[in-house]
């Protein structure tokens, strides 16, 4: 049997398989991607979530042993904004943490006592209650652009310095991730933007974390101008019959992976 070390460096997507997650298999591959990358440039880790419902995407992490602390924020509202759905608003029944937690102690007894959760909106948190900073975080909170933007000012507020902040949900909140990166470079701030497959999208300030990983450099080259053009790609979504929209997303993700391979690349 694999260690979860072994799991990890092998991209293996049954470490998500205990609890339920809104991620389909490309997020999974994308999000076990980022921890290798980080496992590889730091021996011990500390993990954020905006937005965790059931722990769904707090699981890899969980049983890491080069994790150290878990910060999950989600203030647990029954009902959220969210730009993608007609009347704008997702249900979550039954949304606590104690359900989360719960959920999480089956998967890993012990390892339980290094999450430490906040039910409020980050921008109600005072930075200082993050006792460590931050390698990774995922946001993946309310899927509006005013969330969006909110949640990565506080995560740009506790990450560490050579850590990696992650969006989900790219389709969704692009506009905002375009607003934020502008906003990097206007500063004059150093990092690597990349998307990654399915709808994650992650903000680098490490450039050897994305170096260190075979996986990571190929999606950089084959998506290193995607914020570009992503408009052109999200106008022809709205304009294209679902069916040939996804049919087309099929044949992408097919196209991307077979370019991986050739390109010899440990998947
Ligand atoms: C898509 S789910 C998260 C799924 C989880 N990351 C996974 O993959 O398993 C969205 C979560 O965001 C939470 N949420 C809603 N509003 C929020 C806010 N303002 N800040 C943080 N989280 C929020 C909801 O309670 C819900 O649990």
């Amino acid at each position: 049997m694999k260690s979860t070390i072994e799991q990890v460096e092998s991209l293996d997507l049954s470490l998500f398989e205990k609890i339920g997650s809104e991620t389909s298999t490309e997020d999974r591959r994308s999000l076990l991607a980022v921890q290798r990358a980080t496992t590889r440039r730091h021996k011990r880790y500390v993990y954020l979530e905006i937005g965790s419902h059931l722990g769904g995407s707090i699981q890899p992490h969980l049983v890491d042993p080069r994790c150290s602390r878990i910060y999950s924020i989600d203030p647990r509202p029954s009902q959220q904004l969210d730009d993608r759905r007609e009347l704008r608003v997702c249900n979550y029944e039954n949304n606590s943490t104690e359900r989360m937690i719960e959920l999480l102690r089956v998967i890993a007894p012990n390892e339980v006592s290094k999450i430490q959760c906040f039910d409020n909106d980050a921008s109600e948190l005072d930075p200082s209650q993050l006792m460590d900073r931050p390698q990774i975080a995922l946001i993946d909170g309310e899927h509006t652009q005013k969330a969006a933007l909110s949640d990565f000012r506080f995560c740009n507020k506790v990450i560490n310095n050579d850590g990696t902040i992650v969006f989900h949900d790219f389709g969704i909140i692009f506009p905002a991730i375009r607003k934020i990166c502008n906003a990097l470079d206007e500063k004059n701030l150093k990092y690597i933007p990349l998307k990654l497959e399915g709808s994650v999208f992650a903000i680098f300030f490490d450039a050897e974390t994305v170096r260190s990983d075979p996986y990571l450099m190929s999606l950089y080259i084959l998506h290193k101008n995607l914020l570009l053009y992503y408009p052109l790609i999200h106008r022809l979504k709205s304009i294209l019959p679902i069916s040939v929209w996804l049919k087309l997303k099929y044949y992408y993700n097919l196209w991307i992976r077979s370019r991986m391979k050739n390109n010899n690349q440990s998947l």
